[in-house]
């Protein structure tokens, strides 16, 4: 049977239920198809959605005041004390923070990237290390690794899940291998329990790159407690946001004490202590806009959860859509993102970027970062050619690191995933209903595509 073929008789099975979303949904923005509804709206035809998402970053009254309050206040600098110590917001959003993810501490940090930079100094990572992660991800979970003078190893993924795959990680340890850092992409939990099992055989450290992940959960535990460190992002995108923001969590107080002094400029809270730093501190205005959010992020949670339970439902009856999956045990997804897989095979041979156009002319917003192949980046090669690295490593090293750094599912999965962002889902089953309508429409009509 022809993609061609299977596509139209997907069209007459479908119709009549895509007219019966019609009329409930034309009046008010939802689900909008008409006489032109089969036309893709990048060709002429009438958007399935035309109505905003939910809005984000919020901005509302309550942590208006908050800001305001500390703004006012004229204390716009955190207490130095040490982590979770004195008075002030940062200090009180450390405190709710910690709690909230089920950690005993927590340091605030300007930004995830700081986080995990911190993060990796205070386990040991430094010049000649490696450390494994995952080439599907953000490029700072790299550059924190690239900051302490050591080599990101990449483990390639897990084509089902998106995540680092626990399988691929013990052939890449050598002598020098030092830490792993899994990254919980789109805010669904890796496979933990096996990564903390090679990493304990292994004697590696483990830094989570929490930032997409806050109150994600497997089997009851959050992202970000399972290794020694686990490192949060509250950037604009983020499901809890400030702009910028990031924090670091541990149950170690020496280890977050390590943190705070390389946070604090060389500056330890602690006598004795103190040692090489940066200022990477998070300030007052910063926990004023957070602290609000700590109460409503947990609602929000499950909002996501419910909402991408459905898309996945509706999604499941679409050819060519292939959901991120999640892993056993996993109690509870942050939704940062969700991902799915496109398979042109289905659509008519049409490449990715053609079924965007026609899914953004729909209404529907996505995003293809973190599908960005990291480990064949420029921004790679130029680190290696550094003085610093040049410095650090042997040629003969270097050469042996290019040659070992490849990831092949993860090229496939670069060239298929498509994101929806994670605002999308704080709405209801209607904005669900719309995403999954404009991309079984596209389906249905994908032999339209080869004209856009
Ligand atoms: C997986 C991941 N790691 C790290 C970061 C860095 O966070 P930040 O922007 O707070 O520095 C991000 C931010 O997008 C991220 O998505």
């Amino acid at each position: 049977m022809s993609v061609k073929n299977f596509s139209r008789r997907g069209f007459l099975k479908k119709a009549s239920a895509a007219t019966a979303v019609a009329a409930a949904g034309a009046a008010s923005g939802y689900g909008v198809v008409g006489s032109t509804a089969e036309k893709l709206a990048a060709l002429g035809g009438t958007p399935v959605r035309s109505k905003p998402f939910t809005p984000w970053p919020p901005a509302d009254a309550e942590i208006e005041r908050s800001l305001v309050a500390t703004f006012r206040s004229r204390r716009w600098g955190r207490m130095l004390r040490g982590p979770m110590e004195g008075q002030g917001r940062v200090v009180e959003f450390e405190r709710r923070f910690a709690e909230l993810i089920g950690a005993k501490y927590c340091l605030a940090t300007g930004s995830c990237t700081q986080a995990l930079h911190t993060a990796l100094h205070a386990v040991g990572v430094s010049a000649g290390d490696e450390v494994l992660v995952a080439p599907c991800t953000f490029i700072a979970s790299v550059q924190a690794i690239l900051m302490c003078g050591a080599l990101p190893v990449f483990v390639d993924v897990d084509l089902d899940t998106f995540q680092m795959d626990p399988q691929k990680i013990e052939p890449l340890v050598n002598e020098n291998t030092r830490a792993v850092e899994p990254v919980h992409i789109a805010g669904l939990p890796c496979d933990m329990k096996r990564i903390m099992a090679v990493a304990d055989r292994k004697g590696l450290k483990v830094v989570e790159d929490a930032a997409q992940a806050p109150l994600a959960e497997v089997d009851g535990q959050r992202c970000g407690t399972f290794g020694a460190l686990g490192c949060f992002s509250f950037q604009t995108s983020k499901v809890i946001a400030c702009g910028e923001g990031g924090a670091v969590v541990s149950d170690d107080l020496d280890l977050l004490q390590k943190c705070y002094t390389f946070h604090n400029m060389g500056l330890a809270a602690v006598p004795g202590g103190g040692g090489i730093g940066t200022k990477y501190r998070m300030n007052e205005l910063e926990a004023a806009v957070l602290l609000p959010q700590l109460s409503t992020a947990p609602g929000q949670i499950e909002t996501r959860n419910r909402n991408a339970r459905h898309l996945a439902r509706r999604l499941a009856e679409i050819p060519g859509i292939v959901p991120q999956k999640l892993y056993p045990g996993v109690t509870r997804g942050a939704y940062y993102l969700y991902g799915f897989r496109y398979l042109k095979e289905h659509f008519n041979d049409a490449p990715r970027d053609l079924f965007l156009r026609a899914l953004r002319a729909e209404g529907v917003r996505f995003t293809t970062m973190y599908f960005d192949q990291l480990n064949e980046q420029p921004f790679l090669e130029n680190a290696l050619n550094s003085p610093t690295f040049r410095k650090i490593f042997s040629r003969k090293r270097l050469q042996d690191y290019r040659e070992r750094n490849h990831c092949p599912v993860n090229d496939r999965l670069s060239a298929q995933g498509v994101w929806l962002p994670q605002y999308v889902f704080l709405g209801d089953r209607r904005d669900m209903d719309d995403i999954a309508e404009a991309i079984a429409k596209i389906q249905r009509n994908c032999d339209q595509l080869a004209k856009l």
